[in-house]
């Protein structure tokens, strides 16, 4: 068996923005998808995971290589993350020249389905990589990324930017403008994240953005604002001033508000944290529902998160400076 996990990330600022060609800063954070991949005999793709979302959900899926799963799986959501690996495979399989490969995938994931943490950049990263090297192919990190980006783009129909992908591939705080990614310095930041138990539709949050921004300039205006928070948010990264990180992301969130991809839950848990003292919150990702992150160096955030009804969970969360890991 061939394994490899990459991790899944916070968008520190920048989503939706990022869509139209505007820089955004996602970090890599110590939450991670492992993927074990093993050559079969024939061309057929069976995946088994037992844990795909944090509230202990089982399933097991035997896909086929037309990507119709030959159970039935009820959970959309798991459904979407196999979506994910078909397509993940035969990106792998187009790159290794081996179109009738064949595998049973194995998947392990700590990161929330869906919920704004990279959950299916994890997966095609370490799903990629591993099949990759189980067929004797070993990618270089750029080469990796842009597989992984191509899959994202295939099963999101076009609506993706590379942010997930390679910051998952590379590690570490990134800074992504259209087809421009690269690493940047970011300090110890203290990140608490608070998860709401559901997930949006990015597909459709995206597609609203992109409805307003047409309609009113204003919208247009706003999407630009975000832009100019991401480059004085590079400043503050690299001054390591955490206290303006803070006050950029909270005005992040309000323009994220504005363009109306948060929601009741989110909206409870960033004002909680920020009651609590945290220096700034803000969702991650598409929005809709999912996870909001916060900068707070106190405990005083987890505990508010932790007792704030509608809140399912809340944790600290590390950088994670390594991107793609290959497991023994
Ligand atoms: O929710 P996530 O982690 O899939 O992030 C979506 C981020 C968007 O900017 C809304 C879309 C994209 O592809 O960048």
């Amino acid at each position: 068996m061939t394994r490899s996990s990459a991790p899944g990330k916070i968008y520190l600022f920048g989503e939706h923005a990022v869509v139209y060609g505007e820089p955004a800063v996602p970090c890599a954070i110590e939450r991670r998808a492992r993927v074990g991949v093993e050559p079969r005999d024939d061309a057929t793709l069976r995946v088994h995971s037992d844990d795909l979302s944090l509230d202990g959900f089982t399933v097991e899926y035997a896909g086929s290589t037309d990507g119709k799963p030959d159970i039935d799986v009820a959970e959309s959501l798991v459904d979407a993350a196999m979506g994910y690996v078909d397509e993940a495979i035969a990106q792998v399989r187009e790159v290794t020249g081996e179109p009738d490969a064949g595998f049973d995938v194995t998947i392990e994931s700590d990161i929330p389905l869906g919920a704004g943490l990279g959950s299916s950049a994890a997966v095609v990263v370490a799903a990629v990589d591993a099949a990759t090297r189980a067929l004797g192919v070993e990618l270089s990190t750029a080469e990796l990324a842009e597989r992984a980006y191509q899959t994202e783009l295939a099963v999101q129909e076009g609506q993706a930017s590379r942010a997930d992908t390679f910051c998952s591939a590379t590690g570490g705080a990134v800074r992504v403008e259209g087809s421009d990614c690269r690493a940047i310095d970011a300090p110890d930041l203290p990140l608490v994240i608070g998860f709401d138990g559901g997930a949006g539709d990015t597909g459709a949050l995206v597609a609203g953005v992109r409805q307003l921004r047409d309609e009113y300039s204003f919208a247009a205006d706003t999407v630009a604002s975000i832009g100019d928070i991401v480059r004085q948010g590079e400043t503050a990264l690299a001054d390591g001033d955490v206290a303006e990180l803070g006050r950029l992301m909270d005005f992040n969130h309000g323009l994220l508000s504005a363009l109306g991809v948060s929601g009741r839950s989110l909206d409870s848990m960033v004002w909680a944290a920020r009651e609590a003292g945290a220096l700034g919150a803000k969702l991650t990702g598409a929005g809709g529902g999912g996870c909001i992150v916060a900068l707070d160096p106190t405990p005083e955030t987890e505990t508010a998160l932790r007792y704030l009804p509608g809140c399912e969970d809340v944790f600290r969360a590390e950088l994670a400076d390594e991107g793609v890991r290959r497991l023994e």
